[in-house]
């Protein structure tokens, strides 16, 4: 397992399911772990350290050490208190893993302000405000002549990534993710900071009732949460420094470091764009028309599996 001594974390979202896996694990390289976590239900309903403070136990009964934040990770003020804890007891900061989420799925049609706002808070700004502040933090260190490897792990989804009915706030604030870890990674870069992102898939509360148990108890389960910990570990080492602005869908043993958008149907004309040429040549290049696969394609074609088959 790559060394993280000396090196201090904070994880968000981390007192249940994938985040508190990826707490365990970069405890276990040797990190220290500010474990953030709101503590509310599902839909982000009310708030609770005690699942936090678990985790806290867990790390420093094997072994760790760790410290309980309940901040939540949306409100920008929180935010950078939560960073100013982990500089105030551990002296620094090298790794922010963004992974705390809600889920308020509703068909478009039928979706609420509320619920759209919710999500997108959560997510979004719950990305950008823990950044924001680290950003500070290790632009403060480069700027005194320090060695910065700092690391940010974003999350993203399948349902961001390849569209997922139900989901539209969802996917709107995890493609947004994947859109602002680009970006973060090319200004970061210049203070040794790489970004990168997950697209994880895992069995938690948010995901039970789409995946199923294995049918053999003692073989290797594709949806353990503990999965998705190997790749955050290994983009925190040094040797990772390399490795930036990567969105890594990851289902079992199948990393699969996607391609975004990228150059695709090109239609040329040495001039503006007639219309009805336009369209003529659409319905040619298209006779059977065109639309996204939508998730299940989109994860099977990255190496993984949805158990639903709609
Ligand atoms: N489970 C999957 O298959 C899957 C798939 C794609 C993406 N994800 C993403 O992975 C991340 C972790 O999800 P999970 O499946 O472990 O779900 P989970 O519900 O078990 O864990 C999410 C944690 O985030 C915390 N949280 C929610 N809002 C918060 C806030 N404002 N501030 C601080 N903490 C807050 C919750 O209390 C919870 O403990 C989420 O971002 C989720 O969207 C999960």
């Amino acid at each position: 397992m790559p060394d993280l001594n000396g090196k201090v974390a904070i994880v968000t979202g981390a007192g249940r399911g994938i985040g508190r896996s990826h707490s365990l694990a970069l405890a276990a390289a040797g990190a220290k772990v500010v474990v953030n976590d709101l503590g509310g239900g599902l839909a982000g309903e009310g708030s609770d350290l005690t699942p936090a403070q678990q985790v806290v136990e867990e790390i420093k009964s094997a072994g760790g050490e760790a410290v309980a934040n309940g901040e939540n990770v949306a409100d920008f003020a929180g935010a950078g208190r939560m960073i100013q804890q982990a500089t105030d007891e551990f002296g620094r900061l090298d790794i922010l893993v963004c992974n705390a989420g809600i889920l308020r799925d509703r068909m478009l049609v039928n979706m609420t302000e509320d619920e759209w706002d919710a999500v997108i808070g959560v997510h979004v700004k719950g990305h950008f405000a823990p950044t924001r502040h680290a950003a500070a933090h290790w632009r403060e260190r480069s700027k005194a002549g320090g060695d910065v490897k700092g690391r940010v792990i974003n999350t993203s989804s399948p349902s961001g990534l390849f569209g997922n009915v139900g989901q539209a706030n969802y996917g709107a604030a995890k493609a947004a993710i994947a859109g602002f870890t680009v970006i973060a990674a090319q200004e970061l870069q210049r203070y040794g900071v790489t970004v990168n992102c997950l697209a994880p898939n895992a069995r938690t509360r948010m995901t039970e009732s789409a995946f199923e148990l294995p049918d053999d108890a003692g073989a290797f389960d594709p949806l353990d949460p503990g999965n998705m910990a190997p790749v955050v570990v290994a983009l925190c080492a040094d040797e990772a420094q390399g490795i930036t602005g990567q969105v890594f869908h990851v289902w079992g043993g199948a990393v699969n470091a996607l391609r975004g958008w990228d150059a695709g149907e090109l239609f040329a004309s040495d001039e503006r764009w007639d219309a009805d040429a336009l369209l003529a040549e659409l319905v040619d290049r298209f006779p059977e028309g065109v639309a996204p696969p939508g998730m299940i394609a989109g994860m099977q074609a990255a190496g993984g599996r949805s158990l639903r088959t709609k």
